[in-house]
């Protein structure tokens, strides 16, 4: 609880360690401290608006079903959502679920693929359809492993062309 008066003081009483304390500050202190609170409740919106989402694991290579088990024209997403394997004429290849806007992982849609954030969409392979992101969702490196599975390296980026082969 505090009070201004018209001497430019205000007094606030305080619990403090389960006593009660008598603060005597500048009318202008208070206001340094109603402005600064304003300002973090103002940035703490623009946050929460922009929808940046950190990445939340450190996922560097994933091993996942035959490349055959993906149908030709499908889009999945990979265990954790952090990336999608899709299928074309060409083959088998990953595209990252992190949005080039903001970070946020984008949603499969009729078209390819939607953020939910601030809808950019892209096509399925990867290409920007509708801002507010500029660049294209990055292909991420494919391989085989020994045992015939799909392996993606989250680490490593290739060129959209790149295709793994399915036979
Ligand atoms: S994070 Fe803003 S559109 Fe995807």
């Amino acid at each position: 609880m505090a009070g201004c008066f018209g001497d430019g003081f205000c007094v606030g009483l305080y619990p403090v360690g389960g006593d009660v304390k008598r603060i005597t500050f500048s009318r202008r202190q208070a206001l340094r401290g109603s402005l600064a609170l304003s300002g973090l409740l103002v940035l703490n919106a623009v946050r929460k608006f922009l929808g940046y989402q950190e990445p939340t694991t450190e996922v560097r290579q994933l091993t996942l079903d035959v490349p055959e088990a993906y149908a030709l024209g499908s889009a999945t997403a990979v265990p954790g959502g952090h990336c999608w394997i899709v299928r074309d004429a060409g083959g088998v290849y990953a595209v990252t679920a992190v949005c080039t806007h903001l970070g946020c992982l984008v949603n499969e849609d009729e078209a390819g693929f939607a953020c939910p954030c601030h809808g950019s969409r892209f096509r399925l392979d990867g290409g920007v359809t509708h801002g507010p992101a500029v660049r294209p969702l990055a292909h991420l490196a494919v391989s085989r492993t020994a045992e015939g599975l799909l392996r993606v390296d989250m680490t490593q980026q290739v060129a959209v062309t790149e295709r793994l082969v399915v036979g």
